[in-house]
């Protein structure tokens, strides 16, 4: 039988326990995904007891009080607090979500967090994105035409405006593509449901003028044919959208594209 060992330098230890002040009646266990690769040592699991008599209703208010007035290290991403800028997306309890939009009274007992899965941690719960943007840089996510640029802005009908509507509210916070298992082990070469909603966007507006090429450049059994429609993104996407949808949407095309060549 064959056996599956880590190397000895990523197997996740215990960590520190920080117990909450004296006199804390109504207290929750938060446990901490901890990695410092300047301290050579390996990943931990710090746990913290937080006083939710004094601390703020969401996973994210209680990270930024763990930060503020017991662990200055504890390292993380977050920038709007309401779900618009995607970066305090994270693993809390097995599922992949923003920290910011998500109550701690959604969940019972102790709150695990932990890094997006299957990324490179740059530091505690900092996940490399470096290469998730340049996937999607490489869908050219702008407006592309062909035509003469008319003097006012290119109109769109209430109708073809409304086809964006599902696409255009993606915050790119990768909870998506990070749960999906194509994308664990394909990254490299598999855009993942993110990305690919992105290019579904584009291809769906009617103002952006270079359909033939986005689709050719999608038509590659690794960019695209990997999703097996599994659909944990659309099961964990925070903002409740469908990246299978677009998924399909854009099969969709490539087979009405072949059907007219
Ligand atoms: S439906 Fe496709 S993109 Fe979504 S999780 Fe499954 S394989 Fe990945
Ligand atoms: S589709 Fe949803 S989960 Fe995926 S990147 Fe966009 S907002 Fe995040
Ligand atoms: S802090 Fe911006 S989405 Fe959570």
């Amino acid at each position: 039988m064959v056996e599956f060992t880590l190397p000895k330098n990523s197997v996740v230890k215990k960590g520190k326990i920080y117990k909450a002040a004296q006199g804390a009646t109504n207290i929750r266990l938060v446990e901490v995904y901890r990695w410092d690769p300047d301290s050579g040592e390996n990943p931990r699991i710090d746990s913290y007891e937080i006083d939710m008599d004094k601390c703020g209703p969401m996973v994210l208010d209680a990270i930024l009080k763990i930060k503020n007035e017991i662990d200055s290290s504890l390292t993380f991403r977050r920038s709007c607090r309401e779900g618009v800028c995607g970066s305090c997306a994270m693993n809390i309890n097995g599922k992949n979500t923003l920290a910011c939009t998500k109550a701690i009274s959604d969940y019972s007992g102790t709150i695990k967090i932990f890094p997006l899965p299957h990324m490179s941690v740059v530091k505690d719960l900092v996940a490399d994105m470096s290469h998730f943007f340049e996937q999607y840089a490489s869908i050219k996510p702008w407006l592309t035409t062909e035509s003469e640029a008319p003097d006012a802005e290119r109109l769109q009908s209430k109708e073809e405006r409304a086809k964006l509507d599902g696409l255009y509210e993606c915050v790119l916070c990768a909870c998506c593509s990070t749960s999906c298992p194509s994308y664990w082990w394909n990254s490299d070469k598999y855009l993942g449901p993110a990305i690919l909603l992105q290019a579904y966007r584009w291809l769906a507006d009617s103002r952006d003028e270079n359909d033939k090429e986005r689709l050719d450049e999608l038509d590659e059994s690794f960019k695209l044919y990997r999703c097996h429609t599994i659909m944990n993104c659309t099961d964990t996407c925070p903002k409740g959208l469908n990246p299978a949808k677009a998924i399909a949407e854009i099969k969709k095309l490539l087979v009405e594209r072949d059907h007219h060549l």
